[in-house]
């Protein structure tokens, strides 16, 4: 029968999911995993707290783990994330300036050579602009390093894996209005016009009362892709149930697809048991791995 992997794959996309290594024992998750997606980020196992615990000690037990996963159903891997704010390890929270500069390209250079020619993508960068009207950087100990710290952060990883495609990743910039929006569209246009090696966007899509689905959120994902880069839809998750949220969901994936590099979506989760925000129900599988309204509803998008 048809999946959200092979409908997406009839037009050239992926369809992901985020996974739990601790969820892989579980049969009707990877039931599910494995007939219906083609694409796993790590949902915290690739975070620097995971992988880098103590400086210069790397654990890679449970990333590999759903590395090999991905090798055993076909899937392709987006690595998530290596600079980011926050899931820090206690040691490079406490660090500032150039020490925690050189830090952070180590934990780059490292993992990103660890898992050289196994992964697709890499959210290089996480969430480093902030909120509201500013279109300023978000405050952070990243950030006090020096404003070139997202370009260094690229160079690092290209460095290391030159075949990876290098992306910046982040939420509510969905709604091209939006000046939080604005900044990061002119970062990629200031990163492609010199140079920077960036190739894709990744739209968080956190949707929900609060944050709904722009009207506008087509336009935007085909004017990044104008500046040159390819765009993907990271994490969805849209809160609700039946008919009103299989109509969002229809609406996200026809604008994917509706723009011709936009390369792949990625739900936050199988079941909405699973879901960092279960008690929203914002999934496509139910509790007990049933298919919802919005899973059909995508289905029919692809
Ligand atoms: C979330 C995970 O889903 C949770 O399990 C964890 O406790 C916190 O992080 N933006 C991101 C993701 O880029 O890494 C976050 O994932 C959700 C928001």
């Amino acid at each position: 029968g048809t999946t959200l992997g092979s409908a997406a794959a009839r037009t050239g996309r992926y369809f992901g999911t985020a996974v739990s290594a601790s969820k892989l024992s579980d049969s009707v998750y990877t039931g599910i995993l494995s007939r219906e997606f083609s694409m796993i980020t790590p949902e915290n196992e690739m975070k620097i707290d995971a992988t880098e615990p103590s400086q210069n000690q790397f654990s890679y037990a449970n990333a590999d783990r759903i590395v090999n996963q991905a090798a055993s159903q076909g899937a392709r891997m987006r690595g998530h994330t290596l600079a980011w704010h926050q899931q820090q390890p206690g040691w490079m929270q406490s660090m500032e300036g150039s020490a925690l500069r050189q830090a952070m390209l180590n934990h780059i250079t490292q993992v990103v050579t660890h898992y050289r020619g196994k992964i697709y993508a890499w959210d290089v960068v996480n969430e480093a602009y902030e909120d509201g009207g500013s279109g300023a950087r978000r405050s952070s100990n990243l950030q006090r390093t020096g404003d070139d710290w997202i370009e260094a952060a690229f160079r690092a990883a290209r460095a290391a894996d030159p075949d990876a495609k290098l992306c910046y990743n982040d939420y509510n910039t969905d709604d091209w209005s939006q000046a939080k929006t604005q900044a990061v569209y002119r970062m990629v246009q200031d990163f492609k016009s010199r140079g920077v090696p960036i190739d894709c966007v990744g739209f968080q899509s956190h949707f929900n009362p609060n944050s709904p689905v722009p009207s506008n959120y087509r336009t935007t994902l085909q004017n990044f892709t104008d500046l040159g880069v390819d765009v993907q839809i990271t994490e969805l998750d849209i809160e609700g149930s039946g008919t009103a949220q299989a109509d969002n969901y229809r609406t996200v994936v026809s604008a994917c697809v509706a723009v011709a590099r936009c390369t792949g979506i990625t739900v936050w989760g199988i079941r909405d048991t699973d879901s960092w925000r279960a008690s929203a129900t914002p999934l496509l599988f139910d509790g007990n791995g049933q298919k919802k309204a919005a899973y059909t509803a995508a289905l029919d998008a692809l």
